[in-house]
């Protein structure tokens, strides 16, 4: 039996939640599932975004399903006891430092998309973004009078980037293993003729490809991979990049895809152990009124199974089911187009049960 801390949180979080439960509970696999509070709820209740007891429940857990935290109600609370600090906190804890990606683009779908229908019809690619690492969390860091540079005696800023080779290595063995349960091919990026710590990174990646004969590497530089992603992005298979680089060029390929209710993510630790949430957020503005579409939230469900649990072929039965679903024409509001049958989050998920099979 493996245990699932099950972390709704705020907002749509728990709408979403019991629809991906439902979903997990319908395959009748050896889970159990335990619940916590996380977020603007636990605040509630507890006095904080992440309380002892949901952290102790996510680290004894064999992984994390998240839903989403925040309000805008708690901007007012000082930074410490945010919803968001919860995800920050249960990343550091939990030694969270690959987070996954995939960019999806299903053919019912393509008109979402930000491009032409022909450069997405059937896009597939997976971004692994390192998370733990860079400039957002490398020393030193600060503001200060500059003594030199283009205008010496003003007020500056700095911040540092840094990668360590143990930190690059275990970013690149999971971007190969990845692509050996896929189409074989990685892609990094960087920024190696301008960055010391590009230089750093590329040499690494090299390195560990030696372990992988059967993946192909390829390097490219962040600016022409940003433009890639929009010219030609079925080229890709899984692209791998730093913390900085992954942040942008993640939301980028988001858009490729549609709704960002469609989106799944992965955040995993050495052990594969990992946080498994949609990439929206609480969706303050739609919650409690059976509107949320909860398919970010099952296909992340689905990602759990397959790089947490070893249960590859439940994971492809949810997928196959999503696909069901949309073939069958219902959509939540966020993906309805002329034609189709509007669903509310409730029926969506009832809707995928029954696609199981
Ligand atoms: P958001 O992702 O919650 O919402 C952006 C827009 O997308 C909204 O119009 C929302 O209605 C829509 N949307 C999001 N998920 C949807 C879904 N499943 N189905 C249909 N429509 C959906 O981002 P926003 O509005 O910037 O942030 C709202 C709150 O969520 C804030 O407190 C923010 O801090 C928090 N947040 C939490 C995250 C997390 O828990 N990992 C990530 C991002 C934001
Ligand atoms: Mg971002």
């Amino acid at each position: 039996m493996k245990k699932i801390a099950v972390l709704a949180g705020d907002g749509i979080g728990p709408e979403i939640m019991a629809q991906a439960l439902a979903v997990l509970r319908a395959l009748d696999l050896p889970l159990a599932f335990e619940e916590a509070l996380v977020g603007g709820a636990a605040y509630e209740a507890h006095g904080h975004p992440l309380p002892e007891a949901t952290l102790a429940l996510a680290q004894s857990a064999d992984a994390v399903l998240f839903g989403a935290v925040g309000d805008w109600k708690y901007d007012v609370l000082e930074r410490r006891l945010r919803p968001e600090q919860a995800i920050l906190g249960l990343r550091k804890a939990l030694g969270l430092f690959a987070n996954l990606r995939p960019a999806l683009c299903y053919e019912q779908l393509v008109h979402a998309s930000s491009l032409k229908p022909e450069l997405v019809a059937g896009l597939d690619i997976l971004i692994i973004r390192e998370l733990t690492g860079d400039i957002y969390f490398g020393q030193p860091r600060g503001r200060r009078t500059a003594t030199d540079g283009h205008f010496p005696g003003t007020e500056e800023a700095f911040d540092t980037m840094r990668y360590s080779r143990p930190e690059i290595e275990r970013i690149a063995h999971v971007a190969f293993q990845a692509a050996r349960q896929r189409g074989r091919h990685v892609t990094s990026v960087d920024k190696n003729n301008v960055l010391e710590t590009s230089q750093l990174w590329k040499d690494v990646v090299v390195e560990v490809h030696k372990e992988y004969p059967d993946v192909t590497l390829e390097h490219m530089l962040v600016d022409n991979a940003a433009m890639q992603l929009v010219k030609a992005p079925r080229k890709f298979d899984v692209l791998v990049t730093g913390n900085l680089f992954g942040d942008i060029l993640s939301d980028e390929a988001a858009m490729l895809t549609g709704s960002i209710g469609m989106l799944p993510s992965a955040s995993l630790d050495a052990n594969n152990k990992g946080l498994y949430e949609p990439s929206h957020g609480s969706a303050p503005d739609i919650a409690g009124q059976d509107m949320a579409n909860p398919l970010a939230t099952i296909l992340s469900a689905a990602m759990m199974l397959r790089y947490s649990l070893d249960l590859a072929p439940a994971a492809q039965r949810i997928e196959a089911a999503v696909q069901k679903v949309l073939e069958q024409g219902l959509r939540t509001a966020d993906i309805w187009s002329e034609g189709c049958q509007k669903v509310g989050t409730r029926a969506m998920g009832e809707a995928v049960v029954r696609a199981l099979g």
